[in-house]
């Protein structure tokens, strides 16, 4: 028997970690949520939204019956895991801004981290800079417009390459002569983006994507090993908490990480 997950983000980007656990659990049957009525959640303030997901997750759990939530959502994932834990028994694995791996690997000792104004003010993640930044200088930025920006382009809309470059840009810093060379990606939205940013980037830097690691982390928790590749993925279902259908333009996207849903 393999696992049943709940994966949850507030929009698509959740699914950069689903792609991850698919590729290492493919027969988990796994019910992915996206929070839509309440996207994005990167402006809200941290109490309300706190309330809003806690009592969200108690519907999600009651009704899908997980074995374990994925909280595929740094926002969410830096604020609510403790009042989560508190409430139900099974594990909740979350999303937080790799800064630990990022400091481990940069050699400028420069490390720009991308992630919403929500995730950029949490106590979580100056407490994640104070343990494991290295002596690293540590740029955050907080961007209220690459979430939509990544929801739009998965859409297919066409976004400027401008629009994303001024959103990156700030996390291009020179200090001491030593420039950025790595860039957290602390939003689960933004590695969808990935084509775009390498494109529009001041200059190469390395992109860390937490998501394998994620992936790894849920093996680990639900004490399986990694499964072969080529075992056939079990179709699972994807919702919206809208109750709307989903974009017709992400049909592709979802039936490649083996999700039904309803499509406009
Ligand atoms: N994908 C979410 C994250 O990892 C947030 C996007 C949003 O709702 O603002 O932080």
């Amino acid at each position: 028997m393999s696992a049943r997950l709940l994966v949850f983000d507030s929009g698509i980007g959740g699914l950069s970690v689903l792609r991850e656990i698919r590729r290492q659990l493919p027969s988990a049957e796994i019910a992915y949520v996206a929070d839509d009525a309440a996207f994005p959640y990167g402006d809200w303030e941290a109490g309300p939204l706190s309330d809003h997901i806690v009592a969200l997750m108690g519907q999600l759990i009651e009704r899908h019956r997980p074995d374990a939530v994925v909280i595929a959502c740094n926002t969410a994932s830096t604020l609510v895991l403790p009042p989560l834990r508190a409430r139900h028994a099974i594990p909740f694995i979350g999303t937080v801004p790799a800064i630990k791996p990022a400091a481990e690997r940069s050699k400028s000792g420069v490390v720009g981290v991308l992630a919403t104004p929500g995730t950029m003010k949490r106590d979580y993640t100056r407490e994640l800079i104070r343990s494991f930044a290295n002596g690293c200088h540590i740029r955050l930025v907080g961007s209220s417009e690459l979430a939509p920006l990544a929801e739009a382009v998965m859409r297919g809309e066409s976004v400027a390459d401008a629009a994303i470059r001024t959103e990156i840009e700030p996390a291009f810093i020179e200090v001491d002569g030593r420039r950025t060379d790595t860039i957290v990606l602390a939003c689960t939205h933004y590695p969808f983006l990935i084509d775009r940013l390498e494109r529009v980037a001041p200059w190469p830097v390395e992109w860390i994507d937490p998501a394998e690691a994620i992936a790894r982390r849920v093996l680990s928790v639900l004490k399986l090993a990694r499964e072969a590749d080529g075992v056939p993925m079990r179709p699972g279902r994807a919702f919206l908490t809208s109750g709307h259908a989903w974009p017709r333009q992400l049909a592709p996207v979802l039936a490649g990480m083996g999700l039904e849903g309803d499509f406009s």
